[in-house]
């Protein structure tokens, strides 16, 4: 059924004989006959399909071992030449961290392009946060607080690990898939290079990912990593709101959450933003936590921290230099022009990081700005 083909020659061959041009290519990742992930899904039953998304359907599967997996078959569009295709998975696979969905294998048979990934139990925070009632499940602030650290760890190793470094495109809920412990992991990273690039799915489908999207790269172009920390910072605002930035409007003038969310810091009630459902949390934490996500969304991408910067603001009590923040950026407002000048981001200090000024955290400041809700 499998064929585990690091080094292998004529990889294709012994998938049931059905694929296109044999071809002499190194890989590291195990391949899969067509049969093998039909059966493994009652051939691709829709009862077994969990999602579908611009990339192509999601089906639960179960290979002959008994090991879970998901089952991604690429949308026939999207697919390239095979020796690009695997190109790009071998890549894909060498790479490893915890907080990153594992690829297991994929199948290339004739037209068919599937990727078959570990299977995660709770499913993506789209769905188990922000879904619909019947598949919400509570998360507490400790839960939510290592969700975030936890996607901050992926995305860093991402941006500064893996080789070559990995601008993710793509960070949102329906992203981030949380395994039996509630643990955090980023899928879909690399996917984006098996698409040409003037059909990146990002581009197909602007409505539904704006609210994620950073403004120079929705009006730009302009991929960076800068731009990852944009949605992620968007993606830590909706996990402390438990509310969905592409779905939700706030306020009389339906704002968008990040508009939102700097409007309440504008007006001293930052905390307001916080998920009615958390009744039990730590309001400094959480106060650090939402300033964070406020520098990941500024609206010029050189004032906003690297991944690196970000981690150092989650995990330490560090006290966050709030007078650095700038406006967020709102990609429907066209708002490029609306960032600070950098003369505001404080000069780099000893911890290599701009937006703190201390380790020894005092809370003092923080505390005399804050209006507990
Ligand atoms: N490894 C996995 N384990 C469990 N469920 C998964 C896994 N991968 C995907 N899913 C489920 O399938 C759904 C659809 O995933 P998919 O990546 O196809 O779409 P999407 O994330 O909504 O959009 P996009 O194509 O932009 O990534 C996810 O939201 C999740 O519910
Ligand atoms: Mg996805």
């Amino acid at each position: 059924m499998i064929s585990n083909c690091f080094g292998a020659f004529n990889w294709c061959k012994g998938n049931d004989g059905v694929d296109d041009q044999p071809q002499e290519q190194v890989i590291a990742t195990r391949t899969f006959s067509y049969n093998s992930l039909r059966s493994a899904t009652r051939d691709f039953h829709p009862s077994s399909k969990i999602g579908g998304g611009g990339y192509g359907v999601v089906y639960k599967g179960a290979l002959r071992d008994g090991t879970q997996v998901a089952i991604k078959s690429l949308s026939v569009d999207s697919k390239q030449g095979s020796h690009e295709f695997m190109t790009e998975i071998n890549m894909i696979s060498n790479i490893h961290h915890p907080n990153l969905v594992e690829l297991i294998g994929c199948c290339v048979e004739g037209s068919h392009r599937i990727l078959v990934y570990e299977f995660l139990e709770n499913n993506s925070l789209a769905s188990s946060l922000l879904g619909s009632r019947s598949k919400y499940i509570p998360l507490d602030w400790p839960k939510r607080a290592a969700i975030c650290h936890g996607t901050a760890s992926g995305l860093r190793f991402l941006h500064e690990e893996a080789q070559p470094n990995i601008v993710h495109r793509d960070i949102k809920a329906s992203n981030i898939l949380l395994d039996g412990n509630f643990n955090p992991k980023i899928g879909d990273f690399g996917l984006a290079k098996l698409f040409p690039d003037n059909v990146t799915h990002v581009s197909t489908r602007v409505a539904g990912t704006v609210g994620y999207l950073a403004p120079e790269y929705a009006l730009l172009g302009q991929l960076t990593k800068k731009a990852d920390v944009y949605s992620f910072g968007v993606l830590m605002l909706e996990i402390i709101s438990g509310k969905s930035s592409s779905k939700a409007a706030f306020g009389d003038n339906l704002l968008v959450l990040v508009e939102w969310a700097w409007k309440l810091k504008e007006e001293k009630r930052l905390l307001d933003i916080v998920d009615p459902e958390l009744t039990d949390y730590n309001e400094i934490e959480v106060y650090r936590f939402i300033l964070v996500a406020l520098f990941c969304t500024q609206a010029a991408s050189q004032h906003r921290p690297s991944m690196k910067q970000v981690l150092q603001m989650l995990s330490t009590e560090v006290h966050i230099n709030e007078k650095a923040l700038t406006k967020p950026g709102i990609y429907r407002w066209h708002s490029l022009n609306e960032s600070s000048s950098s003369s505001q981001v404080k000069k780099q200090n000893k911890y290599e990081n701009p937006y703190v000024t201390s380790t020894n955290f005092s809370g003092t400041d923080i505390v005399t700005e804050m209006i507990p809700r």
